[in-house]
């Protein structure tokens, strides 16, 4: 079994997974959204006090398992340093103390690996991840061929729906707010610009959204409930327009046959339905991870860490560190 840790920013989270037949024997995730919602995005120093609180409560709930391990995978990067040292910390105490190998997990590689969770592994593939801190098209040829195709210039797609909701006083996360308030507005009243709608540029690019949003909010304060639905319904369209228009240039290119979304903002459904009908009109296969392993959690650290280990990817207590940003990509 592997014991896998993820904490690069504010979901705390454990996992076991059978190396033999991929089970995923325990999962544990303690989320700080409701902690961090007050001051409207994740304050960096909170969020590693809790994960210093709640990271040694799931592993006491994954003790039947520690006397099993083989390895314990822990994500050391891309992620805010003080919560990944955390996470990496623990990994440390539990290899010294068990003699196991640590298996360092890229965090934007768990999440291709969340389509992965009880699956076998599936390439290749090309692959949208939209999460909080990032916005990119990667083409997977295979577990260590992982080539960016696209990224975003500025503010990343969960990024903006946070800035909008904050821009609204709707709290954190922003994610599943707008689109619950989306439901209810009027995409049509306002229109918002598609970011980079007449340049040839494959990239994205959320900060124009974000100051067209904050012009609405300026104009309509105080906004009544009607107004903050059709803020968030136009926001939303043209956020999710921008992913479609960058993404057709790039089927057009390569016409995949199998595409995939990944990260904490592949749970919207419109985005969802959104590249079900592009998927349709290309005949591509569309792959969507679990919602349950959509946003952050240690269950696709443990999925990543089983094809690493196969490989023998080991690294050591003494040398192990953390990185704010990705060295692969
Ligand atoms: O992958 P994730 O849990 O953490 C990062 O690696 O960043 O993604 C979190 C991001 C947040 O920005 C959140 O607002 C966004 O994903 N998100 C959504 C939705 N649910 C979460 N964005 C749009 N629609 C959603 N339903
Ligand atoms: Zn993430």
């Amino acid at each position: 079994m592997i014991l896998s840790i993820e904490s690069s920013c504010d979901d705390s989270s454990v996992a076991v997974t059978a190396i033999e037949n991929r089970t995923l024997l325990f999962h544990r995730k303690i989320s700080q959204e409701s902690e961090h919602a007050r001051y409207g995005g994740v304050v960096p120093e909170l969020a590693s006090r809790l994960h210093a609180v709640d990271l040694p409560r799931l592993l006491k709930e994954a003790k039947p398992y520690l006397d099993d391990l083989k390895a314990v995978a822990v994500t050391n990067e891309p992620g805010l340093s003080v919560t990944l040292l955390e996470g990496v910390a623990m990994a440390k105490a539990l290899s010294i103390a068990k003699g196991l190998p640590i298996i360092a997990v890229n965090h934007l590689k768990a999440h291709i690996y969340s389509l992965f969770i009880e699956k076998p592994t599936r390439f290749p593939m090309l692959v949208l991840l939209i999460s909080g801190g990032h916005t990119m098209v990667v083409d997977v040829a295979d577990f260590d061929r992982m080539d960016v195709v696209a990224s975003t210039m500025d503010d990343s797609f969960g990024e903006s729906f946070d800035k909008t909701a904050k821009m609204m006083g709707l709290g954190y996360p922003g994610g599943p707010v707008i689109e619950a308030l989306a439901r209810k507005g009027d995409p049509e009243r306002f229109s918002l610009p598609v970011p980079l709608k007449h340049s040839p540029k494959i990239a994205f690019s959320y900060s124009g959204i974000k100051n067209a949003v904050r012009l609405l909010v300026k104009e309509h304060s105080p906004l009544d409930e009607q107004t903050k639905a059709d803020i968030a319904a136009a926001f939303q369209r043209a956020a999710i327009e921008h992913l479609l228009q960058k993404c057709r240039k790039i089927f057009r290119q390569r016409k995949p046959k199998d595409f995939a979304i990944v990260g904490g903002a592949s749970a919207n459904a419109a985005v969802r339905e959104a590249f079900a009908n592009l998927c349709a009109e290309f005949g591509t296969a569309l792959h969507l991870a679990d919602l349950r392993f959509c946003s952050d959690n240690a269950a696709m650290v443990g999925r990543y860490a089983l094809d690493a280990y196969e490989r023998g990817l080991f690294c050591d207590a003494m040398t192990l560190s953390v990185s704010p940003r990705s060295k692969d990509f």
